[in-house]
């Protein structure tokens, strides 16, 4: 047999985009490729790309300049672009990188293997349909090989809502729901192949609808997966989270007490502007409704500063609305203009400007961040222990809050989850004792 021929995947984007790149590796893997980490090594480089921010796409031409010296050494290396930014340039990539051969969409790599075919004919190939079948249906189910105690699992993908800002849902499409069944199943696959703890995936995760109980139903029917043991999901929307949802954050113990909740900005005028459908005081008394459920849960947040019209006051509505809700871990942009979407043709705020509250609001959010994580010590939680740290002994794993925790152990295996009491704080970890 010959040798196998070698690919190397490079991820950018979100969590969607790491799930993505396996399910193109295992397609790929029928056309007799593996997988390497060694770009010189390869004989296809797949770039999974995204298209958020005007930063994230213009990396990705950059990368491909890169790219060239690889391809000029090997003749042969087929170079592709998959995920966002293939979607929203498509054909225009070729047009600016000429030794691109491959560009495949997010709704459309179920047919990789076709387009290798086309590859290994000479041609190029072009694909960024929004086709009606489902490709997760079409990919073969997955491999049974062992793996780590985490997975992704998409369950709903594209979005609907149109945020005066976002190209996701040109990029991504309409709003999509995998049946609740076909879930299941994957998800037994995966807890088969050594997976503890799935994160569920949705560009808006809370509107799934592929089970009648919405995304509580499909929660409740994981939580009776044996060998499953925690669940997370992300990323929701406010104006998804119904009662249900809310409800099993206090009932089920698989569902982890950690929540992305993005609000972009504390100011009514803003949120309106950006079409986020709900005002500051109902997000408010949503995370009320919520921390009742589970008084202890860890919130998440997205915000950008800077959209087009945002006065300072308007801003010092997000530092007070930040201030009030209290985040343990948060994600915070400059708005970027994306042609197409509405936003991009409003008058903008300066690009100073914008820095100088990106600057303020994230002290802010780091400050919150440090002080929640140092509330934990002297706490005991239960850690997913992960990886091998750099220390010899340690391991490291993730809290039920998803905080990163070092701990020295002996008698622990990857996969095992154990209780630690967290004896000290670093800036982005916690240390502690196995209990
Ligand atoms: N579906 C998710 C977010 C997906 S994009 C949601 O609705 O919350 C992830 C984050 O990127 C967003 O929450 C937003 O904070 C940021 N983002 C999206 N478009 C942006 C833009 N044009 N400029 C700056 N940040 C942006
Ligand atoms: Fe983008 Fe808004 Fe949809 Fe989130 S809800 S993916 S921010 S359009
Ligand atoms: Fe980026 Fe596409 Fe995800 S634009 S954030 S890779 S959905």
């Amino acid at each position: 047999m010959s040798d196998p021929k070698k690919l190397f995947i490079k991820t950018y984007g979100c969590q969607m985009n790491v799930y993505d790149s396996e399910r193109m590796a295992e397609s790929l893997g029928g056309k007799g490729y593996v997988t390497t980490d060694k770009p010189d090594d390869a004989d296809m480089i797949l770039l999974n790309t995204c298209h958020i921010r005007e930063k994230a796409a213009e990396k990705i031409y950059s990368e491909l300049g890169r790219l060239k010296g690889f391809k000029a050494e090997n003749p042969n290396l087929k170079i592709g672009v998959a995920g966002c930014v293939a979607q929203a340039e498509g054909a225009e990539i070729m047009k600016r990188q000429p030794m691109v051969d491959l560009v495949v969409g997010p709704q459309s790599y179920h047919r990789l293997p076709q387009m290798e075919d086309a590859l290994a004919r000479g041609e190029t190939a072009l694909d960024t349909d929004f086709p009606e079948d489902d490709k997760f249906e079409t990919l073969k189910s997955r491999p049974k090989a062992k793996r780590g105690p985490t997975a992704f699992l998409t369950v709903q993908e594209g979005c609907d809502k149109f945020c005066a800002f976002c190209v996701v849902p040109y990029t991504r499409g309409a709003e999509v729901s995998r049946p609740a069944s076909r879930i299941i199943r994957e998800a037994q696959e995966l807890v088969e192949a050594g997976v503890r703890e799935i994160t569920l995936l949705g560009q808006n995760v809370n509107a799934y609808h592929g089970h009648d109980g919405g995304l509580a139903g499909l929660i409740w029917d994981l939580d009776k997966v044996d060998g499953l043991e925690r669940i997370r999901f992300t990323t929701s929307h406010p104006n998804d989270m119904d009662d249900a949802l809310i409800d099993a954050h206090g009932t089920c113990d698989k569902l982890m007490p950690y929540l992305h909740l993005p609000v972009q900005s504390g100011s009514d005028k803003v949120l309106k502007a950006m079409n986020r459908k709900h005002t500051r005081e109902q997000y408010f008394k949503l995370i009320e409704r919520i921390r009742a459920a589970r008084p202890d849960l860890l919130l998440s947040g997205d915000f950008i500063v800077g959209f087009p019209g945002e006065t300072e006051a308007d801003f010092e509505d997000t530092m007070d609305l930040v201030r009030t809700v209290g985040y343990g871990q948060a994600y915070s942009f400059k708005y970027s203009t994306r042609p197409g979407t509405p936003a991009a043709e409003r008058a903008q705020v300066d690009e100073d400007v914008k820095l100088e509250r990106l600057h303020r609001l994230q002290a802010l959010l780091s400050e919150q961040q440090y002080e929640i994580q140092k509330s934990m010590i002297g706490r005991t939680v239960k850690v997913l222990f992960e990886k091998h740290g750099r220390e010899t002994g340690q391991m490291i794993g993730k809290s039920e809050y998803l905080h990163a925790v070092f701990a020295d152990t002996s008698d622990v295996s990857i996969g095992d989850i154990r209780d630690v009491r967290i004896v000290k704080s670093e800036r982005n970890s916690l240390g502690g004792e196995i209990v």
